[in-house]
């Protein structure tokens, strides 16, 4: 009896796990459209996004008006970076700030000193822009450790 009560618990906890998910925020693979990574560059360079960001392995021709911080994107990282994760990057600027160290120098009032390109920037824009992000990472796996296995 004890053990049935503990399994209808476990069972649910996954159902409300289940419901968690199925809200507008739901985690969602969001799924774009193939970008044009040449557009998406050309696009970073008018819109100006090179003010604030230099691109792993490209010299990208700098903004007429350079922003207050320089920070890379692209390169070596430890987890692929989702479409999602990228989108909401552009989209969203402040969502996620916590991560990083210099946050005086990132926001003001806690919000990202990065602009939002949503009223400027065309749909077409940001898949493109996605799309060459997207190519510019490169996943490195950290190394693994083996734990050793005591048996007693
Ligand atoms: C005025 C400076 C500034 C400009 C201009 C700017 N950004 Fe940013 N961007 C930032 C800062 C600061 C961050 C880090 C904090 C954050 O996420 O807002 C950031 C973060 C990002 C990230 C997330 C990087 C990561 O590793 O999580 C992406 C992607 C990005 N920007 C793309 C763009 C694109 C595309 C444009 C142009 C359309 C642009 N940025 C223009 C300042 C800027």
């Amino acid at each position: 009896m004890k053990k049935a009560t503990h399994l209808a618990s476990i069972a649910a906890l996954f159902v409300g796990l289940a419901a968690c998910q199925s809200g507008a925020n739901s985690g969602q693979q969001l799924v774009l459209p193939e970008g044009d990574a040449t557009a998406g560059q050309e696009a970073f360079v008018s819109l100006e996004c090179t003010a604030c960001h230099t691109v792993s392995g490209l010299d990208l021709p700098a903004a007429e008006e350079m922003g207050p911080v320089t920070m890379l994107l692209g390169g070596n990282v430890s987890k692929v970076k989702s479409y999602n994760e990228l989108v909401t990057s552009v989209i969203n600027p402040s969502h996620k700030l916590a991560r990083n160290l210099f946050k005086q120098e990132i926001a003001q009032n806690g919000e990202s000193i990065m602009p939002v390109y949503n009223d400027v920037m065309t749909v077409t824009q940001l898949i493109d822009i996605v799309a060459f992000l997207d190519s510019r990472y490169e996943v490195v796996k950290r190394p693994s450790y083996r734990y050793p296995v005591y048996t007693y």
